[in-house]
Formats: C-alpha cells, structure tokens, sequence
C-alpha cells in the first residue's frame, strides 16, 4: 500500500477516466476467448470452415450462458476457425492492440493448445503465431506480452503430458502452464505429474481452481499443483481457513467479473464478493477471462465492477491495479517501473 497518495481527493465521479487511463496488468484472458464474431466469420471465410451460424448476429445470439459447460461448448467451436500460424498472429495482435489501448503494461496469455491439435492443426502454428504477435507488441508499444500454455482438464494428464512434450521444441515462447477448461469432476490432482514435469523445466504454474469447483480445489491447486497464482478463486470464501491461508502466503487470485456473471457464478456484479475478497487482505486482480464473450475488455471489467459496487473507489483501485504487476511473473525491475507509473498517476490524480 502506498501511503503517500490521498486517495480521499479523488471523488467518484472520476473513477471511469481513473480506471481507464491507470496503466495494469492483465493476467487471466484465454486468447481463444478474444476471438470476436466478426473474426471468427472472417477466418472461417479466408480459411473455407463451414460454421453452424449463418452470420455474426445469429452466432451472437448464442452467447447466453447457464454455467461454464454451456459457454465452453460454443467457444470450442469458435476457435474451429484457427488453422494457420497467421490466423494466431491475428487473433494475438488484435488483442494486444486492445489491451494496449486500454493501458495494460504486462499481458499474461492464456492458449489451449488441445483445441487446436486434436483439429490436426500443429502446435507450433499457435506457439509461432502468437509468440510473434507478442514480440510485435513490444516493438509497438513497449508491452509486455507472455504465453501460458494450458491444459484442457476435461481429457487425460497423458494428453496433457504429450501436448507439453510437443511443444519442448518452441520452449522459450512461453512461461508456464495453467490447467483450464470443466472444473467440477476434474480436481488439480488429475495433474500431478505433468505439472511436477513443468516445474522440473523451469515453468511457472497457474490453475483455475474454485470458479465452479469448490475450495477443496483451490487447496489442491495449492498444495499437489504447487502454482504460484489461482485463476478466480472466487469460492474460496466458503472456507475461513483457505482465506487466511491465500491472504497469509499472498497468493494472487486472477478474478474476472463480467465472466463470473455471464456464467452465473453470481446473479449481478453487485452481488459479486471481490469486496470482501479484498477486505480480507488477498491479493485480487481484475481480468477478462474471455472478452468477446463476455461483455468486455479489461477495462470494461473495471468499469461496471466498480459502478456496481459502491465500496470500490480510488484506493481500491489503486491496490488491484498494483496487485496486477505484483503477482505477475515479470522481473523485479519491470515491477517497480510499473508500479512507480502507477503511483505517479495516481499522486497526479490525487493533486488535481
Ligand atoms: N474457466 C475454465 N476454462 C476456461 C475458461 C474459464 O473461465 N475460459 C476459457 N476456458
Ligand atoms: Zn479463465
């Protein structure tokens, strides 16, 4: 917490323009997800792909989501699209682009390399495409951008296992492994080995663990998985202990707000607990999951969060944007240049 910033001279009515322009982090967004409609018929069109929907507001009308099985199936089907190592490039940079509009500093993406190999695509066509799309931003705008190779929890550790041996090759394009896909049924434990394999390697690890799953998940993320963050981590509330334990070890939760609502992990945001999340000490962070999915960018995120919920205001701000760069697995020196900008802006909003 900084000290030196009067957080009560910045009223509410600026909080959009503050939440917008504070320079962040992005650590929870599956590039598969921020594959917009008019991207996906624009592939399918320059790659032959026959879709189910006849056009971009039929596809559209598809995204109403009861829990997280409904949207996965629709989102699998989307990314059917991806063929070629450009259509990777594509779809990273068009990310980027946005991300860097939106102030993000340091973007730690997500990729599903399963959902493209088991359609025959090579692996590299993904690793490549994207890598490049991340070297591009950093020669644009100085951005950040690293990959997090994911494993589909819903196939086998052996699938898993292979689809890390195959991407050895292209090692250096990532940083580490994060376990995603139907949570309940599919505990982190499944993911011993090749989890322990990544470590061996020098790979961070990262898993999505009580979004739908109960705390018992979190706790095995933790504890069998080793990782260093947990992705939303939302329903660790249902366990004083595991709250105490996350906020003691400062283990970062990569929550996503919008996503949980399009899910119906929440009924609104105004009933979503990153309030008390916050409260209790732990290390929040605002993400977007999948953005052309759910409703919005990264700032979008922050926007309606804190419209929603009045208990957010400037100081709130402040610490989920610096909890962003705190948890993220750049350097110690990157760190702080981003988090000095952070208090800069913030003292600036502080004096105006
Ligand atoms: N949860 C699990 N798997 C996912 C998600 C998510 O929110 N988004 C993309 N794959
Ligand atoms: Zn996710």
């Amino acid at each position: 917490m900084n000290h030196t910033i009067d957080f009560s001279r910045i009223p509410r009515e600026r909080l959009p323009a503050l939440l917008r322009t504070m320079p962040k982090a992005e650590l929870h967004i599956h590039i598969e997800g921020s594959l917009e409609p008019e991207m996906i018929f624009a592939l399918a069109q320059r790659n032959g792909v026959k879709l189910a929907y006849p056009n971009v507001e039929a596809l559209r009308a598809a995204y109403a989501f009861s829990n997280l099985q409904s949207f996965l199936d629709i989102y699998y089907a989307g990314a059917s699209v991806l063929l070629h190592e450009r259509d990777f490039f594509d779809l990273g940079f068009a990310y980027l682009e946005k991300a860097a509009a939106e102030n993000v500093r340091c973007a730690e993406i997500f990729f599903d390399p399963q959902t493209h190999t088991a359609r025959g695509v090579p692996i590299q066509h993904a690793i490549l495409g994207l890598s490049h799309a991340c070297r591009r931003a950093h020669a644009e705008w100085g951005m950040h951008a690293r990959l997090i190779l994911c494993f589909l929890r819903h196939l086998s550790e052996a699938e898993a296992m292979a689809t890390l041996e195959a991407a050895l090759p292209w090692r250096e394009q990532f940083i580490g492994v994060g376990l995603d896909s139907s949570e309940r049924g599919h505990p982190p434990e499944k993911f011993a080995q090749v989890f322990a394999h990544a470590r061996a390697l020098g790979l961070h690890g990262v898993a999505h663990a009580g979004e739908e799953g109960p705390p018992a998940y979190i706790e095995a993320a933790l504890d069998v998985l080793k990782v260093e963050r947990i992705d939303h981590g939302v329903r660790s509330v249902e366990s004083p202990a595991l709250v105490q334990r996350l906020a003691r070890e400062r283990m970062p939760l990569t929550v996503c707000p919008l996503s949980n609502v399009k899910l119906c992990v929440f009924p609104t945001l105004a009933d979503h607990n990153l309030p008390e999340l916050l409260a209790a000490g732990l290390c929040v962070t605002v993400n977007s999951d999948d953005p052309a999915y759910f409703g919005g960018y990264v700032n979008q995120n922050y926007l309606e969060t804190f419209a929603a919920l009045p208990a957010l205001g400037a100081r709130e701000a402040y610490t989920l944007a610096r909890n962003g760069f705190e948890a993220s697995f750049a350097s110690a020196a990157d760190k702080a240049r981003w988090i000095g900008e952070l208090d800069a802006h913030f003292a600036r909003a502080a004096a105006a």
